[in-house]
This record gives C-alpha cells, structure tokens and sequence, in this order.
C-alpha cells in the first residue's frame, strides 16, 4: 500500500494526539539500563520524550517513512538513534517495544504480536496504542468514497477486537497484561477540521494514489458529504484507541 506522510500536516493535532500518550506513560515500567524500541516513530518527538523517561538507556526509533524521520534528527542524543526500516522486520531483543499509532498499519497483528513477542526479553514489556476508529463516520466515508468513487481497495483495518487482543497476549504467555479501549473527546472547529485531521493520516492510505485532480475531488466529496452529517460548529469528535501493556516473565 503506498503512503506518504507529511510531519506538518500531521503536527496540526499533535496536542489531541498527546493525550494516549500521556495514558501510555503510566504504564511504562522504568528501569535503567533498557534496550528499547518505538516502532513507527514518525519525527521522534515522542520517541524523545520516552527516551528522556529511560535512565541510561539505548532508544531506538523505527519507522518507514523517510519524509517522517526528515525531522528525527532535532530529536537525537547520545542514546537515542533513528533507523529507516520497515517495523515488522526489526530484529533484536528489547526490554522495551513501544509504539505509538503505528501498528495499525500493519497487516496480519496475529502474526504481528506473536513476532513481537519473540523480541522481548523476559522481564520485557510491550506498551501499544492504536486508533480503534475505523467504524467512525469519519473513517467510514473515505473508506466508502475511495471504493465507490476512485475504485480503491477500502483501507480495511487489521485493528483487532480489545478481546481478541486480550487473548492473544494470554496464548503467547503473558502473565500480565492490560487491554483498553479509550474514547478521546476532541471538540473541533467543524467538519473541515475533521477532514483537515484525516488527511495527515487515514487518507494518506488513499490520497496518493490518486492524481492531482482526483485528489481534489477526493476531498471536495469527503468535505461536503462529512459537512453534511456532522453540521455542528463546533463539532464533538469521539475517538476511540487501543491501549495495551504486557509484560513477559
Ligand atoms: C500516525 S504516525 C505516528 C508517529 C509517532 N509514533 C507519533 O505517535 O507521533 C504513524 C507512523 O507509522 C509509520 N509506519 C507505518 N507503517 C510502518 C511500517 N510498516 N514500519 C515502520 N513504520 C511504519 C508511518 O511512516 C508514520 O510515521
């Protein structure tokens, strides 16, 4: 699937995007000394704020996007490195897999974990977020727009049930873990912002795929049609993610 990020456009909603984050945080186990991993990091900031929580500890951050890692630079320090690569090849073994809004793009999370799994030390923790939005209006007409109107392949989430990932860390042994769902509240201008959020990361799935032109007509349909069904100013966005924690003994 091609995609193509622009750190601008998606660090117009950094300070909504913060709030799993901060959620994520409470559960890190701090220890000294670990060999850590953000997988999907995108500019580093974040991956900065965790390294900066990790005494004397190795960081690195992992992600696809060239564009993205363009800015991971201002966020380097002894300790903390970044690596173009694509996150379901990272090898290794940490005492720390984080990631934040990333493995979604993924496809195949069974297989994911149980690889993820396998790069954990014992004593290792795994500490993920993930959009959990896909039946959102919001999501729910790009998917239908691209279908319908540009004959793309709907971006169909790989994004499991909470329970189902509840059961997955439980067969791959973990004896401690915690799965929840989390609705964000975000009370935004009008629809427009909504779509102006989407376009720095669910239609990126879509948009470059398309040329020019139909890119515009991309939007101008998503805009009008997402006007139309969420006419509020402003206008209450729920957003649902995924937040998990697991440790292995
Ligand atoms: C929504 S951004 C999140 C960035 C950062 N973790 C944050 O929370 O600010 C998702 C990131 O995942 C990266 N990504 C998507 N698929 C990836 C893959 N297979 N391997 C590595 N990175 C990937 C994208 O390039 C993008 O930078």
């Amino acid at each position: 699937m091609s995609v193509s990020w622009d750190p601008d456009q998606y660090h117009r909603f950094k300070q909504q995007r913060a709030a799993p984050f901060r959620d994520l945080k409470r559960w890190l186990k701090v220890r000294p000394g670990l060999n850590a991993v953000d997988l999907g990091c995108g500019t580093g900031e974040l991956t900065r704020q965790l390294a900066d929580l990790l005494p004397d500890s190795q960081v690195l951050g992992i992600d696809t996007s060239a564009e993205m890692l363009s800015q991971s630079q201002a966020f380097e320090r002894p300790g903390l490195s970044f690596r173009q690569q694509n996150l379901a090849d990272v090898e290794g073994q940490f005492d720390l897999i984080f990631s934040h809004a990333a493995l979604h793009w993924v496809e195949n999370h069974p297989w994911l974990f149980a690889r993820l799994w396998d790069r954990l030390l014992p004593g290792g923790q795994l500490l993920v977020q993930m959009p959990h939005n896909f039946d959102h209006l919001s999501h729910r007409l790009a998917a239908d727009i691209a279908h319908t109107h540009f004959d793309l392949r709907s971006r169909v989430t790989e994004v499991l049930a909470p329970e189902d990932y509840a059961d997955l860390l439980y067969h791959l042994g973990a004896q401690e873990f915690e799965v929840v769902l989390k609705v964000y509240p975000h009370v935004m201008t009008d629809a427009q912002a909504i779509v102006e959020w989407t376009r720095g990361t669910l239609l990126t799935a879509y948009l470059p795929q398309l040329s020019p032109t139909q890119q515009s007509e991309f939007l101008a349909i998503y805009s009008r049609r997402l006007g139309e069904q969420m006419p509020e100013k402003p206008v209450f966005y729920a957003f649902k993610r995924l937040l998990l924690q697991a440790v292995k003994l």
